[in-house]
Formats: structure tokens, sequence, C-alpha cells
């Protein structure tokens, strides 16, 4: 399986996505993808020898399906089976996400249904959660609503800072993403639970 990776940033993810897939692994990464020509990701994923475009989102403005026709003409050429969102931060309609319904993934920094959107961790400590984590889920049109692939719970800590949260999650969310993306990638379709 053809695996292409979207980013926005630094992409960890993306990197902890990259090294999982060696070996037996039914998937390799074919592409990493990000609306921002300055994101981190990008040099890394070059130096990994692997194909990047850039899909610079500010040309089209508020022309979201102008955007998405230049995503989907970008990633033609990738011959590509999964589409990994890891930390991409543009939403995509149901224009770009439809003809990928079954093969697109998102991993989201909450325990979903709860705290869709943005600043997950600080709502959830302004909500007084014990408990925090992320979620893989796989894409639909609605935003971060799709069928749950797996969760990673952590606890919330007294002291804890959004910022403090959130680098506890992150860390779940690199290995969880990892060990649902095999099992999708070998068409297992079961939940993944952490811990
Ligand atoms: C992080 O907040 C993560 O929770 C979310 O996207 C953000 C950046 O992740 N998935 P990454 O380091 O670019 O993968």
């Amino acid at each position: 399986k053809r695996v292409a990776i979207f980013i926005s940033g630094g992409g960890s993810n993306m990197r902890a996505l990259v090294r999982s897939m060696t070996g037996d692994h039914p998937a390799r990464p074919a592409l990493v993808l990000s609306n921002t020509a300055d994101a981190g990701g990008l040099e890394w994923a070059r130096a990994e020898g692997i194909p990047t475009e850039v899909v610079d989102h500010r040309p089209f403005k508020g022309d979201r399906a102008a955007f998405e026709t230049a995503l989907a003409e970008c990633v033609a050429p990738h011959a590509i089976d999964i589409i990994a969102l890891a930390g991409f931060m543009r939403v995509l309609t149901s224009g770009f996400v439809t003809p990928w319904r079954g093969r697109m993934l998102n991993i989201h920094p909450s325990l979903l249904p709860k705290y869709r959107g943005l600043d997950t961790h600080a709502r959830a400590l302004a909500a007084g959660e014990t408990e925090a984590g992320c979620t893989v889920h796989e894409v639909t049109p609605a935003l971060d609503d799709g069928p749950v692939l797996g969760q990673a719970r952590v606890p919330v800590l007294p002291d804890d800072t959004p910022e403090s949260l959130a680098a506890r999650v992150l860390e779940q969310e690199h290995i969880l993403y990892p060990i649902v993306l095999r099992r999708f990638a070998g068409g297992d379709r079961r939940p993944v639970m952490l811990p």
C-alpha cells in the first residue's frame, strides 16, 4: 500500500509513521504533502528520499473547492492507496473526502467524541477532565467525526498546563498512529485501545 501523509508543521506524527513502515509492514510512505512550504517535516521527508509536494492554500483564499481540486491533482500521479492526515491544519470538505472514503485517516488530540476542533487540551483542562488522549479515526465530511480506529488515554495531572498535557498526548500519538496504520493497511479495522 502506498501512503500519502499530509502535514502542516513539524510532522512528528509523520516521522513516527515513516519510521514504522519497514520490513513486512504492508505499507510504504510514497508522498509527504504540506499546505505550506515552510513545514519542517518537508525537509526531513526529502532527506529520507520521500517525494514531497506543497499545495499552498493561500492563493485559493476562500475557494475551498479550488484548493481541494489542486490537492487531488497533486496526489493523483503518486498512485496513493491511503492518505494519513498528521497535523494537517486545513479542513477538507466532502469534495475531497468522499472519493477517499474508507481510505483516509486522521489523528486528533482528544478522546473523541469529546473536544472536536481546536484547543483540545485547554478545553479538557478547563472542564476538569481527569484523563485525556488522542484518537485515530477514518475521515468523513463531518469534522473529527468518522469511525474510531484507535484511542490512547493519558492521565491529566493536577499541575498540568495545555503544553504539558499536549506533550504527554503527543507521545501517545506517536505510538498509536503507527499501530493503527499497520492494521488499517492490512485491512483490519478493529479499534486499538491503549493502554
Ligand atoms: C499536534 O498538536 C498533534 O496533536 C496534532 O497535530 C499537531 C502537530 O502534530 N495531531 P505533528 O507534530 O505535526 O505531527
